[in-house]
């Protein structure tokens, strides 16, 4: 019958064109990869002189209970596009909101800061995670704006803060590989948003939601950068990967303690593993900064040009499959989950920091440029980064970092 079937010559002809098209498709990535091939959609306008409040319309959600909530009934799906959003958010810093202020206007948030959307199944389920240490003027704000921001969306969403334990060199990075960790272990988020505690997004048409196929980076144009990307392979402030995408490249690097540098090996990795980085139009992604001096804890990483170099080498070895560290506490407060971890201290503490006070800034200043240079050459010819480049200025500690000896006397 199959055979029969099969020597007709214009059912051979069917499936071969079927196969082909099935070829095409998947050969680029799917319909939304053909859009933008045969032309962009053109960059959605909004008018940022013209911001609405973030409660806006807040009232409204929070009055539509549907009755089968209630009767522990199914709901309907939320609809694709959601009807509450109002484009560009007024994001003022002049008052630090209290906890309880927040709690009253955010009813419907639970325990844990966990939300579910009262009158129809959300399609997305989004985890934020926030790497955090005494920054809590900057955490309120954020919640502030966050909270009603993530509910116009019409997501199931929850907020966790990854605080880090002790007093040890803060590390970013590795702060979001165990909130990753932690916040999947609670339910089965679709969407990781990798989240700075100081940057509030301004337009709630940026959608907390993943690309399918690809990490996007989601803070394109940050107040602090013209609301512009600062280079072409920037993946600082705020991202998003489905944990598929985050397992695929072993989650983000262990070994940047300090700051600055881990933004920039994840570029590297999501590139090593085959991905690219997805963007929202830059007058959707605009972000406003808490303004705050550097603080303490946070120096600058003068490994950081060095760590790059081995990330080629040392993506497969470093990240999720490496991690490790000892959970202190989980609390659900009433606006986010708790998550307080011992990350450990980086090799390098306290003999990183000394030298880098002591080291002239000129030589920062050189390194620097060196690594614009690269990122500049990566842009322009899609080549991977070459080592040669930032070993110039040769002023660089000998060995792994990783095998450093602390200097610290007892
Ligand atoms: C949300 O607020 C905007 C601006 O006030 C309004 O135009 C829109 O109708 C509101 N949406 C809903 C679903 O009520
Ligand atoms: C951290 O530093 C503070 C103040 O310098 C000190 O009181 C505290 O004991 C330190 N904590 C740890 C775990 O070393
Ligand atoms: C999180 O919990 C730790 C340990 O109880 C606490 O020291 C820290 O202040 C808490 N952070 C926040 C933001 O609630």
């Amino acid at each position: 019958m199959i055979r029969r079937v099969l020597e007709r010559p214009c059912t051979l002809a069917m499936l071969i064109g079927f196969q082909f098209a099935f070829m095409m498709y998947f050969s680029f990535g799917g319909l939304r990869s053909l859009a933008s091939i045969f032309g962009r959609s053109p960059e959605p306008s909004f008018d940022y002189s013209h911001t609405h409040d973030v409660y806006t319309n807040l009232t409204r959600i929070q009055a539509t209970l549907h009755p089968g909530t209630l009767e522990g009934g199914l709901l309907p799906w939320c609809p694709e596009k959601s009807p509450y959003l109002v484009g560009p958010i007024t994001v003022t810093f002049s008052q630090v909101p209290i906890f309880q202020r927040i709690q009253e206007k955010n009813r419907l948030v639970v325990r844990g800061g966990i939300y579910r959307p009262p009158n129809c199944e959300s399609r997305h389920r989004t985890a934020v995670i926030i790497p955090h240490r005494n920054r809590e003027t900057h955490l309120r704000h954020l919640l502030y704006y966050l909270h009603p921001f993530l509910q116009r969306q019409q997501l199931h969403y929850g907020i966790y803060i990854i605080h880090q334990a002790g007093n040890a060199t803060f590390n970013r990075a590795k702060l979001l590989n165990v909130g990753v960790k932690e916040a999947m272990r609670d339910e089965d988020w679709d969407c990781l948003f990798l989240h700075d505690v100081d940057l509030i997004p301004e337009n709630d048409h940026n959608l907390y939601v993943c690309d399918p196929w690809n990490p996007k980076h989601a803070s394109v144009a940050m107040n602090k950068f013209s609301y512009s990307l600062p280079y072409p392979q920037y993946f600082g402030g705020v991202s998003a990967l489905t944990p598929e995408q985050y397992m695929k490249m072993n989650g983000f690097p262990n070994e940047y303690w300090g700051w600055g540098g881990e933004d920039d090996d994840i570029a590297t990795r999501v590139r090593l593993a085959g991905m690219k980085i997805a963007r929202p139009p830059v007058s959707v992604g605009h972000y406003k900064m808490v303004k705050h001096k550097g603080d303490r804890g946070n120096e600058e990483n003068p490994h950081r040009f060095d760590l790059l170099i081995r990330t080629q080498r040392m993506w497969t070895q470093d990240g999720m499959n490496s991690l490790t560290y000892t959970l202190l506490s989980k609390d659900l407060q009433p606006l986010y989950t708790n998550i307080t971890v011992d990350i450990g201290g980086g090799p390098q503490v306290t003999e990183a920091i000394a030298d880098a006070r002591s080291h002239s800034s000129t030589v920062s200043a050189s390194k620097q440029r060196d690594h614009q240079r690269v990122h500049q050459r990566e842009a322009h010819c899609g080549c991977p980064v070459i080592p040669q480049l930032l070993h110039r200025s040769g002023q660089r500690q000998e060995g792994n970092p990783r095998h450093l000896k602390r200097s610290k006397k007892t």
